[in-house]
């Protein structure tokens, strides 16, 4: 494709909210002015474009955000927005605003809906270059092995289990915690390892309650341990259902706790605030260079631009060699304390 010189693009936000998402659009907003490209926020994500909901965004607008969570753009999941009828009213604002191109901060659907108005921009005889950028706390999306707002929900996650295991020691009691993730298990096997659970149970493994969570607390006790932490990733399983289980079958009375949305909150960490900062960056400059549709992922910790197509296409090993390092840890042994 015959790159289109940018004189203006849209950055919007759209899917469930991460943490860094505003670090990742100051980014843009900054990279677009200082190449002499203007810049349009789109609000409340593809319903923004549908809509004419938008923002001009200059330097100066996007001071003091990198270190706020959420968006300032809002996010929406639009529904409209995946007929035919609805990207062609987004184009008919594309137009209006006399957009070149739209950097999408967000997750996997969020791409699907820049490709799929980008096809329909062309068949139209419009030039509308689309960059995504990943952004999301469930890290599960294909082409890149980082999402902005794992790191942020990991450490959210892991202070309020910090926090429960303080009474649960005091109680001797069992501690059900069911972390998000939708259908991945990365954020339960991440803190499950950062907080030494007694069991984590994830979407990626088929769980056999004997060995996975009876075995496990049997031998924890026989170690010595009096108090016990299971992590539930919500697509392994509903925490309510794993208590109700170990009351029955262990006969220990658990407490359960679901973490839920205050996962996706809070001041984005180090890393997804720099992670951000770099990705926006390199979406800009992909779009500035004239390169195809990208998505901009990490790969063996480097930030590559690959084309959006192909990066759709890609899937992700779940990362087997850890939940190995899981099971090895929480294999106690018999009067090992
Ligand atoms: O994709 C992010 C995520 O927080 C998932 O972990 C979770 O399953 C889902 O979004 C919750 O979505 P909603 O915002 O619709 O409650």
């Amino acid at each position: 494709m015959e790159g289109k010189k940018m004189k203006r693009i849209g950055v919007l936000t759209s899917g469930g909210d991460a943490p860094g998402m505003n670090a990742a659009v100051r980014a843009v907003v900054r990279t677009a002015s200082s190449n002499g490209v203007k810049c349009v926020g789109i609000r409340r994500g593809w319903n923004g474009l549908i809509n004419s909901d938008f923002v001009l965004l200059d330097s100066s607008g996007v001071s003091h955000i990198i270190n706020k969570g959420g968006t300032i753009l809002y996010t929406a999941r639009s529904l409209e927005f995946m007929e035919e009828a609805g990207r062609n009213k987004a184009l008919n604002t594309c137009k209006l605003l006399g957009l070149d191109g739209i950097v999408a901060i967000g997750g996997d659907g969020t791409f699907r809906g820049a490709l799929a108005i980008s096809r329909q921009a062309e068949e139209k005889g419009m030039s509308l270059r689309v960059v995504g950028v990943p952004a999301t706390i469930d890290n599960d999306i294909g082409c890149s092995h980082y999402t902005i707002g794992f790191d942020t929900a990991c450490n959210t996650a892991i202070e309020c289990i910090d926090k429960l295991r303080d009474t649960m020691q005091s109680h001797e009691r069992c501690s059900v915690v069911e972390v998000m993730g939708r259908h991945a298990g990365y954020l339960a096997l991440y803190v499950g390892i950062a907080i030494g659970a007694t069991a984590v149970l994830i979407p990626e493994r088929e769980v056999d309650f004997e060995r996975d969570i009876v075995e496990k607390i049997r031998r924890a006790r026989l170690a010595g341990t009096t108090h016990y932490m299971v992590v539930v990733a919500e697509g392994a399983g509903s925490a309510m259902e794993i208590g109700d289980r170990i009351q029955k079958e262990i006969g220990i009375d658990p407490r359960v706790t679901v973490l839920g949305h205050i996962q996706r909150g809070g001041s984005p960490s180090a890393r997804d605030r720099e992670t951000a900062s770099r990705m926006g960056y390199e979406a800009v400059m992909t779009l500035i260079e004239g390169a195809e549709h990208s998505i901009i992922g990490v790969q063996n910790g480097c930030l590559v631009r690959m084309v959006m197509e192909e990066a759709l296409q890609m899937k992700k090993n779940f990362q087997m060699e850890r939940y190995q390092i899981l099971e090895s840890l929480t294999n106690r042994q018999e009067g090992d304390y």
